[in-house]
């Protein structure tokens, strides 16, 4: 399949119309690129609810709330364009800094409720208002019918939802399973910073939340969360930063198991000096 490659959002833009007029249905990917197979599962469950397909490749600086780890964050923009070309997806767009942010680096402070707060919004301050700044200006500028994202960030894609609702976006935002390695390590673009030791360390995190999903049925919630702390946390091998079992409907703590209600375990996790984030439904 042919890849447009647009660096500029006007071209961009006026392609976009242009298929629109012609009634095509617009379906966006926005990634940070050192993209792996977990992206471009995305981008093939796209293919089922839109007509033409746009990735962007843009590396936000105001979701870091470490400068460090945006200046480790992997950059393989050529190979990122080889995987493009095989799947089916139509462009690519790259935008500089000052396409996204015109009048300077900022982020707006998004009013979602304590569900921003808890989890990744408590141990990365501002994260996810960087985040949801970026994620409403590519809508902005690619104005796509739908948006796809990966449920290994449940909190970011179920923050989107709430932002996409509130600002009466007209793009719907869908969601997709966790794609993993085949030891159960889930695909992350940081997972390129793991040694090999550390990559099996890291395979064992998912063992664990598989575990949990079979303890839920002997524990209470309060008991399963420190059953998985317990079992999961090795100090100066696997450090856990939270490993939080919520409501998949507001992300709030689980007093009891309830029927109508989906249950989540979430974890953010040190291995080898890299950050990993994964989850496990439970129910
Ligand atoms: P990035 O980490 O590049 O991820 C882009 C998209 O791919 C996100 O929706 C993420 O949840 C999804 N993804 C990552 N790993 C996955 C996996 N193993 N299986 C399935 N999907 C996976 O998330 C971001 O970028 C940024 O925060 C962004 C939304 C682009 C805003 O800057």
């Amino acid at each position: 399949m042919s890849l447009l490659h647009f660096t500029h959002p006007a071209p961009m833009g006026q392609w976009i119309q242009a298929l629109k007029h012609a009634g095509k249905r617009i379906g966006f990917v926005p990634t940070m690129g050192a993209l792996h197979e977990g992206h471009i599962s995305l981008v093939h469950n796209a293919l089922e609810h839109c007509d033409v397909l746009i990735v962007s490749i843009f590396v936000n600086p105001t979701q870091f709330n470490d400068p460090k780890d945006l200046l480790k964050y992997p950059k393989t923009l050529p190979s990122d364009v080889e995987m493009l070309l095989k799947c089916p997806c139509n462009a690519v767009f790259v935008p500089t800094i000052s396409d996204i942010y015109p009048e300077g680096q900022f982020k707006d402070e998004w009013e979602l409720g304590p569900s921003k707060d808890v989890l990744e919004g408590e141990f990365r301050p501002g994260h996810f208002d960087g985040v949801l700044t970026v994620v409403s200006r590519l809508f902005e500028l690619v104005k796509p019918d739908y948006a796809f994202f990966g449920e290994k960030d449940f909190q970011q894609q179920y923050l989107i939802k709430k932002m996409a609702e509130k600002e009466g976006n007209q793009v719907k935002v869908l969601s997709f399973p966790t794609i993993r390695e085949s030891n159960g390590l889930a695909m992350s673009s940081r997972n390129r910073r793991l040694q090999s030791d550390d990559m099996i360390v890291a395979a064992g995190i998912y063992k664990i939340l598989l575990q949990m999903k079979v303890q839920r049925k002997n524990l209470g919630p309060q008991e399963l969360e420190e059953w998985g702390n317990k079992n999961l946390n090795r100090p100066g091998i696997i450090d856990i930063e939270y490993l939080k079992v919520v409501k998949t409907s507001d992300l709030s703590s689980v007093e009891i198991w309830e029927e109508n209600e989906g249950h989540i375990a979430l974890l953010a996790a040190w291995v080898g000096g890299v950050r990993l984030l994964d989850n496990i439904f439970l129910d």
